[in-house]
């Protein structure tokens, strides 16, 4: 049950599928704009004549931000689609911070000045604030609808609560997007999320869908990829990306800083899968499993900040949004928080290493006073 469809353009192959429920066409692979791994690095030029080979490969789909690229992103987007605005569909965010009426406003002013454009293709909500009334924030989406500066609207790393709450500030249909991590590691989208955007006509943009270049969670998994990829003549990556893009209304946004990678990665969408091939490499699942709070290490091993202490943690200097206190919040009322990522610690020192989900695990300690075990997905 793929919801694709196939043109040829030039000799080339290309697949797109519906962004929502207007009749905007997206490629079955997009591209991210974030090279958030500071080990990493690409000059601006670098990264605009990316676009443009984008461009060239039938990669029309553009995610960025406002605070990707040390806030240069935008305006990369806008060197590398230069005098083919119509032909991209560019999707840009407005951070937590600015979800009130009058920020976001001028948010989305902000960004279509760096967009050079008058118009945003999706705006999305990057992370929901729990202090802004959700029908303020869809309030003012929907003044940019109306003004014509805003396509279509999305959110972005909200829970299905929150979806729900989006949802009924617009009429039906209206909200055309969720984007998540998604990939052969982190699969809870998979239980709730994804049958409800598929059910409403909602595309779910997958983020991280390589996993951060470590493709699988398991040495199973990309065994798995391996021998696919062998079988295929192409790369384990094609494969990884070939099996989130054959997933029903949802459309991966790898990052890559490489043009030969960009190439491979546009390609994937080719490549031919049997239905057996892709239910072996969605056998290849990582599942989450309860430790205790205090056998994971809270360290800046990620060069990101994070907090190493529940006091620092609960008085946010950071100024986290949602803060880890917010989060506990909502944690206790009931919502669902999508599991941190640990690994094992390094020297046999036993228990684990936080990768991801600084706040969420301090959120999770403050919630229940540190005594009740956390969920997490092991990277082995
Ligand atoms: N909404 C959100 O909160 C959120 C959060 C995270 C990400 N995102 C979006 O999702 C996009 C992608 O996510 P991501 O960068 O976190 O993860 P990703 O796309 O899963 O992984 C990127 C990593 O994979 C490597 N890679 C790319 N193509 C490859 C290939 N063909 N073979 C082997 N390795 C390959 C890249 O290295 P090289 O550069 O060396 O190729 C990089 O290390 C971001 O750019 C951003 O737009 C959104």
């Amino acid at each position: 049950m793929y919801l694709v469809n196939t043109k040829r353009e030039g000799g080339r192959k290309v697949i797109t599928k519906p962004l929502g429920q207007m009749a905007v066409r997206i490629s079955s692979i997009g591209l991210g704009m974030n090279v958030a791994d500071s080990s990493r690095t690409i000059s601006a030029e670098a990264q605009v004549d990316l676009v443009r080979l984008a461009g060239t490969l039938g990669i029309n789909f553009l995610d960025t931000a406002p605070n990707y690229l040390s806030g240069q992103s935008e305006e990369i987007v806008t060197a590398g689609i230069k005098g083919r605005r119509k032909e991209f569909v560019v999707a840009t965010k407005v951070p937590p911070e600015a979800t009130s009426y009058a920020r976001l406003i001028q948010a989305a002013d902000s960004s279509l000045a760096r967009l050079k454009s008058d118009w945003i293709d999706l705006y999305q909500v990057h992370w929901p604030n729990p202090i802004v009334p959700m029908n303020e924030t869809m309030g003012a989406m929907d003044t940019l609808v109306r003004d014509g500066k805003v396509r279509q609207v999305g959110v972005s790393n909200f829970s299905m609560n929150e979806l729900r709450e989006a949802e009924r500030c617009f009429s039906a249909g209206a909200l055309a997007s969720v984007q998540v991590e998604y990939n052969l590691f982190d699969r809870t989208v998979e239980s709730e999320m994804l049958p409800y955007c598929r059910e409403r006509g909602m595309t779910v943009i997958a983020y991280s869908p390589l996993h951060r270049g470590r493709l699988a969670g398991s040495a199973r998994g990309r065994e798995t990829l391996k021998e696919i990829a062998e079988r295929h003549a192409c790369s384990s990556a094609q494969v990884a990306l070939r099996w989130i893009a054959a997933q029903d209304s949802v459309v991966p946004i790898p990052n890559t800083t490489n043009p030969s990678r960009l190439r491979e990665n546009a390609k994937a969408i080719e490549l031919e899968l049997s239905g057996e091939e892709l239910d072996q490499i969605g056998q290849c699942r990582t599942d989450p499993v309860p430790v205790p709070t205090d056998s994971i290490q809270v360290a800046d091993n990620t060069g990101r900040k994070v907090y190493t202490t529940l006091k620092e943690a609960r008085e946010n200097p950071l100024g986290f949004v949602p803060s880890p206190a917010q989060l506990a919040e909502q944690i206790r009322s009931g919502e669902f928080l999508k599991p941190v990522r640990v690994r094992h610690a390094e020297h046999g020192r036993g228990g684990y290493e936080l990768l991801e989900g600084r706040v969420r695990y301090w959120a999770w300690v403050i919630a229940f006073g540190g005594k009740q075990p956390i969920p997490v997905l092991i990277d082995s």
